[in-house]
């Protein structure tokens, strides 16, 4: 059972964080850099083997990694703000991209992630409202329907705007 105690206190990235990490085609962490370990505050062997979902925050919409997943098994790159979970229940907010690694054939063997501090913490409250409002959502239906309904929400919140997926939205603020 991962542990999801939260603090309600946020570490607040520096402009020169970067935080990589690598994974199989399951998500299964192969690798993390050195700021990642320092920032979600795990041994470097708590991590390696572990899913990611290890730093899942309570507070990010199951929606919200399921279309992520969506996009990087076609072969694209995600682009999005989340709110991660270090190991001592305290919270920090990245700009993620996440994509395909490929083998030599050209196959997906793995996917891997660069984070960065938001440029603009202008637009945080607004995807704590956002995701708020996804997970009330997502909570009106039962388990195996939550990611589709919350995607459809998503998807039907950004065309209203005029935004035809989330990177699209996401870019207009990094
Ligand atoms: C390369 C890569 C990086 C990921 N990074 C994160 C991350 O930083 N935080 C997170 O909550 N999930 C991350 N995920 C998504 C997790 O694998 C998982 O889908 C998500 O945490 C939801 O997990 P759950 O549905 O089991 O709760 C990443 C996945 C990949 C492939």
């Amino acid at each position: 059972m991962l542990q999801r105690t939260v603090t309600g206190r946020e570490i607040v990235l520096k402009p020169t964080d970067t935080i990589q990490s690598r994974t199989d085609t399951r998500g299964v962490i192969q690798f993390v850099n050195p700021t990642l370990i320092r920032i979600a505050g795990y041994e470097k062997d708590e991590l390696i083997g572990a899913p990611h979902n290890i730093l899942r925050h309570p507070d990010m919409p199951r929606s919200v990694f399921y279309v992520m997943w969506q996009v990087i098994q076609r072969g694209d790159e995600f682009y999005g703000f989340v709110k991660n979970r270090a190991k001592s229940g305290d919270h920090y907010w990245v700009f993620t991209r996440v994509g395909p690694r490929r083998n030599a054939a050209g196959a997906i063997d793995g996917y891997s992630s660069v984070r960065i501090a938001p440029h603009y913490r202008k637009y945080l409250d607004e995807w704590e409202e956002i995701y708020a409002r996804l997970r009330r959502f997502e909570a009106g239906f039962p388990p195996e329907r939550q990611c589709t309904e919350g995607a459809r929400f998503l998807s039907e919140y950004l065309a209203q705007q005029g935004y035809r997926s989330l990177t699209d939205y996401v870019m207009r603020q990094s």
